[in-house]
């Protein structure tokens, strides 16, 4: 696979074909994911959950993202590698700059940053000074104590209205690429037709341009009970390079996300 860049993803947007992205936290896996036609690495806070048995991504440091998006880099056969700015680490705006230059030096492409129209203004900052951001809207989990559970966010009239909001400002300041997490199908979809970006989704139902999922998840590894918008890709792939490859595949032929995954 040749590097893939924004401008590669922008133009799998506008010729309507998808892509898939799959978190990765070290340099092995991230060999075997990018080797298997996934286009982008995730670095996600998600490793204080799955890496560090955590009960949320809260404690999650910048050392810490920065450690692993630097073994990923080292690992990558030509995927984009998008790093998540821990909890935190972007609470202003020239915070966002310090911490976002070190998971770039570190190896990412693009910053992934959770949270609305309060992005803006540190949206713009690193995109006027050449670092990609992506949106991170819906559930957000560095907010779980506000949000008070995870639960599936935008279901509300005024809710729904204050996410297509968000989204539409926060392209406008320079996101590259936006992020649904756990919003109703309906909802993604209008946030998806309206963008003139790239919109990755996680429950989010199958209509947008792209769909992500924790590694352990599609391994079937992660203990306890999964969200509904999981699938177990490694029974049916029969190898962790199997169940990759046709994860990649399902989300590009449009077979998964399949309506059951999503939520009303
Ligand atoms: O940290 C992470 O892995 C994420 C995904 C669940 C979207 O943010």
């Amino acid at each position: 696979m040749s590097n893939i860049t924004l401008h590669t993803l922008a133009a799998r947007k506008a010729a309507g074909e998808k892509f898939a992205v799959l978190t990765a936290y070290d340099a092995t896996f991230a060999h075997q994911v990018s080797s298997a036609g996934i286009e982008m690495i995730l670095v996600g806070d998600s490793l204080g959950m799955v890496l560090q048995g955590r009960d949320s991504t809260l404690p999650v440091s910048l050392e810490e993202m920065v450690y692993h998006t630097e073994a990923v880099a080292r690992g990558n056969q030509g995927a984009m590698i998008m790093a998540d700015l821990p909890f935190m680490s972007y609470a202003t705006p020239e915070q966002a700059m310090q911490s976002g230059a070190e998971l770039m030096r570190a190896g990412a492409h693009i910053l992934k940053l959770e949270g609305g129209r309060w992005l803006c203004e540190a949206t713009s900052m690193l995109a006027e000074r050449g670092v990609p951001v992506c949106a991170h809207m819906g559930l957000t989990p560095q907010t779980i104590n506000k949000l008070g559970g995870y639960r599936v966010q935008g279901r509300t009239r005024e809710s729904a209205l204050e996410m297509i909001e968000d989204a539409r400002r926060l392209e406008e300041a320079g996101a590259s690429m936006l992020l649904l997490e756990c919003v109703p199908t309906v909802l993604a979809q209008e946030i998806t037709a309206n963008a003139g970006i790239p919109v990755i989704g996680i429950g989010a139902g199958p209509h947008t341009d792209a769909q992500v999922l924790v590694m352990h998840d599609i391994l079937g590894i992660t203990p306890g009970r999964t969200p509904r918008f999981v699938k177990n890709f490694l029974a049916e792939g029969g190898s962790i390079q199997g169940a990759f490859a046709l994860y990649a595949e399902q989300v590009k032929n449009g077979s998964f996300p399949a309506s059951e995954h999503g939520f009303e």
